[in-house]
């Protein structure tokens, strides 16, 4: 429909899939949520409407949306509340689960944390867990299958432990911890599509989905505590984040943002690591290239430094190739405030706005030959602005990508200096979204001695 404007200009509605009475397109988006993604993209273009329950969805995948839509934001056309009651009792109103004017303090507060030079100070511990990881891994030889996510994600907690909290897990806390993320992870997915229907009352009963997960978020709690006594009772490290965020927030609010900190930091860094090795396992030659690029870096070294990391190009880019074709955080969305126009589109108010790096990363008018792995294309080609968006953009991009960006890269590339390894012949990925992007059967590597 064509709607009349005081501008020259008409606006029209978005096309998109009729879906069923009641609840709209959500059967075919819990059935396969990319697919259903990638297949109304293809089918209706840029800007997809759909319902879900009563709600209006808008999918937009081009990156000049994106662009408008983080301009929009900072005017206060778009924000990011609707599930805030869904991830409530996980998030509390921690900054990745706050909105509006105390959102902006927050952020003000946390931002100095994560910016490079204090990334710089934490890269000694990045590197330290990294190398003994390596070494445990190194004394199995003989075993030739490595389930890289299953080896990455202890790394990952141990590191993310000795930053928030100066002390690593014992091993048991960690393995419960694991699982817990892991649950959380994928029930937050469910919780968010039932929060479309019935005011998302049924993320309210004690439903088993429901207790699992109450269950889970008890464990990481615990297990957070459990790391915060510790490091109040021997508090040898003053400079963990838990010590220099205590004088700054109320103790909910701290727990909150220890909980997000603690729980953002993990499964997205594992996925991107573990994605990547599986890209280097399955082609050799960019293997060997990149190792290539890190030996010549190494020689004569004992140690990887801070300072080398910019000198590692072409191992960054397989890290960005990767992340594009399997970005852990594959969609995301913000509420609309008042109705709002993208190019010559109506955005309705009340609606809410999804895009997806996913579908983005792949757009067939922004990428030449977008299915192919090709890391040069970071090397030689021209980027279009927020065509890549792994961490996402806007004043609500990524508070951890400077950390997670040294974590990837520093562990890729010891990964790189230490082993060398392919995939197994029988072995696909096949993307499952939960919280984060992971592969169904996990991400397997074939050792090579
Ligand atoms: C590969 C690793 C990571 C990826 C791909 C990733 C991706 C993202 C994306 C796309 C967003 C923006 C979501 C949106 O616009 O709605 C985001 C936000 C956020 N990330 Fe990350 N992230 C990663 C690692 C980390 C790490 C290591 C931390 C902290 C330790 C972290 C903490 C956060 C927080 C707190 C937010 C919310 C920021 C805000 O709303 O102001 N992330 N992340």
């Amino acid at each position: 429909m064509i709607h009349n404007t005081d501008s020259k200009e008409d606006v029209y509605d978005a096309p998109g899939p009729k879906g069923c009475p009641f609840v709209g397109s959500l059967p075919s988006l819990a059935w396969d949520l990319l697919g259903f993604f990638e297949s109304i993209t293809r089918k209706y273009g840029d800007i997809v409407l759909f319902k879900l329950g009563r709600k209006h969805i808008y999918l937009i995948s081009h990156p000049k949306d994106i662009e408008r839509l983080y301009a929009g934001e900072r005017k206060g056309q778009y924000t990011r509340k609707f599930f805030h009651e869904a991830y409530k009792s996980a998030f509390g109103n921690g900054i990745f689960n706050s909105y509006g004017e105390s959102w902006k303090k927050q952020r003000e507060i946390l931002q100095p944390y994560f910016q490079k030079r204090a990334i710089e100070t934490w890269f000694p511990v990045i590197r330290e867990e990294t190398e003994h990881t390596i070494q445990q891994l190194a004394k199995k030889n003989g075993s030739e299958v490595l389930h890289a996510e299953q080896a990455i994600l202890p790394l990952v907690q141990s590191i993310m432990s000795r930053i928030l909290f100066g002390k690593s897990l014992e091993d048991e806390d960690s393995q419960q911890a694991v699982m817990a993320i892991n649950t959380v992870s994928q029930r937050t997915v469910v919780r968010s599509m039932l929060a479309f229907i019935f005011n998302g009352v049924l993320n309210r009963l004690p439903t088993p989905g429901n207790l699992k997960y109450q269950k889970a978020l008890k464990t990481i709690n615990q297990t957070i505590n459990n790391l915060k006594l510790k490091a109040e009772r021997e508090g040898d490290d003053k400079k963990c984040l838990m010590n220099q965020l205590t004088p700054l927030f109320d103790p909910q609010e701290l727990r909150d943002h220890l909980f997000t900190l603690f729980f953002a930091g993990q499964d997205t860094t594992v996925n991107a690591i573990a994605f990547t090795l599986y890209y280097l396992g399955k082609y050799p030659d960019i293997q060997q290239q990149a190792r290539k690029e890190v030996e010549l870096m190494m020689s004569g070294k004992a140690h990887l430094d801070y300072q080398d990391l910019k000198h590692l190009q072409f191992t960054e880019s397989v890290i960005n190739e990767s992340m594009r074709l399997s970005p852990p955080a594959y969609a995301t969305y913000r509420d609309v405030e008042g109705n709002q126009k993208m190019g010559n589109t109506i955005i309705k108010d009340k609606s809410i706005l999804v895009f997806s790096p996913y579908v983005t990363h792949r757009h067939h008018g922004v990428w030449k030959n977008p299915e192919q792995f090709n890391p040069e294309r970071f090397i030689n080609g021209e980027i279009q602005k927020l065509s890549f968006m792994p961490y996402g953009g806007g004043m609500r991009t990524c508070l951890g990508l400077n950390l997670a960006r040294v974590e990837i890269l520093t562990v890729v590339a010891l990964f790189l200096h230490r082993f060398q390894w392919t995939i197994p012949d029988d072995f696909k990925v096949k993307f499952i979204p939960h919280m984060t992007l992971k592969s169904r059967k996990g991400i397997i590597l074939k050792m090579l001695e």
